[in-house]
């Protein structure tokens, strides 16, 4: 048995050591709006937050979350960051097919946490692992600059958005 904070409850699930902590949040516990796409820790579609750090939940064994803070998108809109990215997000029409926007969300979460102004170095740096096959790049710098400024943040100058 293994216990863990989901989004802000505790929760015990039995569980081998090593299942896949994204395992746990859809088959367990029913959060499914955490995506699997690559398994291998190569897309982001499985981006959740662990004690406030961005990881791959697919490659995040459950032993690893043992009492430890797990946010997903269902709990992230809670925080103020959350719910600036999320509306950012709406107001810029981000998602596209929508399957890898999860995973976008909470990778700009944890940048704008750990970042208040980022620059677009930093915001590719933090976006690199997280693929999104409809090209919403632009649309995603847009969005995140703007839940900067409305977290009191500074707006850097735009750029170029990198091939999908
Ligand atoms: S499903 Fe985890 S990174 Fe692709
Ligand atoms: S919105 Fe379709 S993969 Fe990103």
């Amino acid at each position: 048995m293994v216990s863990l904070f989901v989004n802000g409850k505790k929760v015990s699930v039995d569980a081998e050591p090593d299942t896949p902590l994204l395992w746990v949040l859809r088959e367990e516990l029913q959060l499914t709006g955490t995506k699997f796409g690559c398994g291998m820790a190569l897309c982001g579609a499985c981006t959740v937050h662990l004690d406030g750090q961005a990881v791959r939940s697919c490659q995040t064994p459950i032993s690893a979350a043992a009492g430890k803070k797990v946010a997903t998108i269902e709990g992230i809109g809670a925080s103020p960051t959350g719910k600036a990215v999320q509306a950012a997000w709406v107001a810029h029409d981000v998602p596209q097919c929508g399957y890898c926007q999860s995973g976008q969300i909470m990778s700009a979460c944890a940048l704008l946490a750990s970042k208040k102004s980022p620059s677009d170095a930093d915001i590719d740096g933090a976006m690199s692992g997280n693929i999104c096959r409809c090209g919403t790049y632009n649309e995603i710098r847009a969005a995140i600059k703007e839940a900067a400024v409305h977290l009191g943040g500074k707006s850097a100058p735009a750029k170029a958005a990198k091939e999908a």
